[in-house]
């Protein structure tokens, strides 16, 4: 087997972008490395990120420029904390990218509709510049929480309390679409009950659609078995999963692993 070893790379930019979403951005490595090439990330697949004595944590690519790559977080816990905290030029290591992003997409003519929430919208990030004809619905509990609202100023923005765009959920702008037959194929990374919305929507309106699941990943290539769900690791089979096999899994909308392993509700701790 190949050794996983991290490439360590200086912190160049920091970028806030929400009270409680940084972007942070690093030079692209000079040569190939077996063990990190951002370049081949496709959108949806994801990189380990080490903090030398912190923990190593999976992050998806949010953006990729000529000289650069940048990740975004969702400041959460002590690792984001940490990440937040960097300072320019700290040393970060990165190992990837891992795992199955969201397929089909060079094929679509027309039609796409992504569905983002939350840090999901960094998942969804590549994928809305490869797709810029795309509709792209974005939700947030204010208007402070939208993401990259300059990067995507096409993009129709749906607040819960109404601070911006229209008041609601992307889930209604998402079944007005499936109603009038304008969304042939959807892409969707969020919170879990909104994918799970989606999901259910697209399969009854019979489109196909495609989620990333959150699970907790250790290795992020398949050896330790931490992200096992329903039978599937989704470090490896996923994150990205189509509806029908997200329809075979009970566990999606309900149930998730903690680091002990231990299952729980989907709303546990939060
Ligand atoms: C494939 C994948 C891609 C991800 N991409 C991003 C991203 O681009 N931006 C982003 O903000 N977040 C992303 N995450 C989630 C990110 O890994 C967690 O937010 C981070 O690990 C939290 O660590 P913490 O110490 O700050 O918080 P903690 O307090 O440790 O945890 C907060 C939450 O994060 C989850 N989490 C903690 N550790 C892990 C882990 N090793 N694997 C999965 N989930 C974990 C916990 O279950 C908990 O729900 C991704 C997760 C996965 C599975
Ligand atoms: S995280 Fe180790 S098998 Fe998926």
């Amino acid at each position: 087997m190949q050794p996983q070893l991290p490439v360590v790379l200086p912190l160049v930019e920091k970028r806030r972008d929400t009270p409680r979403v940084v972007s942070l951005f690093f030079p692209l490595p000079g040569r190939a490395e077996p063990c990190f090439d951002p370049l081949s990330a496709g959108p949806g697949q994801f990189m380990m990120v080490w903090l030398p004595g912190v923990d190593e944590k999976p992050f998806v690519l949010s953006s990729l420029g000529r000289n650069r790559f940048g990740i975004t977080a969702l400041v959460r816990g002590p690792f984001t904390t940490r990440l937040r905290d960097l300072a320019p030029g700290a040393p970060v290591g990165f190992r990837g990218p891992y795992g199955r992003g969201f397929r089909g997409w060079q094929e679509q003519a027309g039609g796409v509709v992504l569905v983002g929430g939350g840090c999901g919208m960094a998942s969804l990030a590549l994928l809305a510049e490869k797709l810029p004809r795309a509709a792209l619905l974005q939700g947030a509990p204010t208007a402070e929480e939208l993401l990259y609202t300059e990067r995507f100023p096409r993009q129709v923005s749906f607040t819960e309390d109404g601070s911006a765009g229209r008041k609601g959920l992307p889930t209604e702008a998402l079944r007005e679409a499936l109603e009038r037959g304008e969304a042939r194929a959807v892409y969707t990374c969020g919170p879990e009950p909104m994918m799970a919305a989606v999901v259910r929507m697209c399969r009854k309106a019979a489109v196909p659609c495609q989620a990333s699941l959150e699970r907790y990943i250790k290795c992020g290539f398949g050896v330790c078995g931490q992200c096992e769900c329903d039978g599937r690791l989704v470090c490896r089979d996923g994150p990205v999963f189509s509806g029908e096999e997200l329809a075979e899994m009970p566990s999606f909308g309900r149930t998730r692993r903690l680091a002990s392993g231990r299952k729980v509700g989907l709303d546990f701790g939060s």
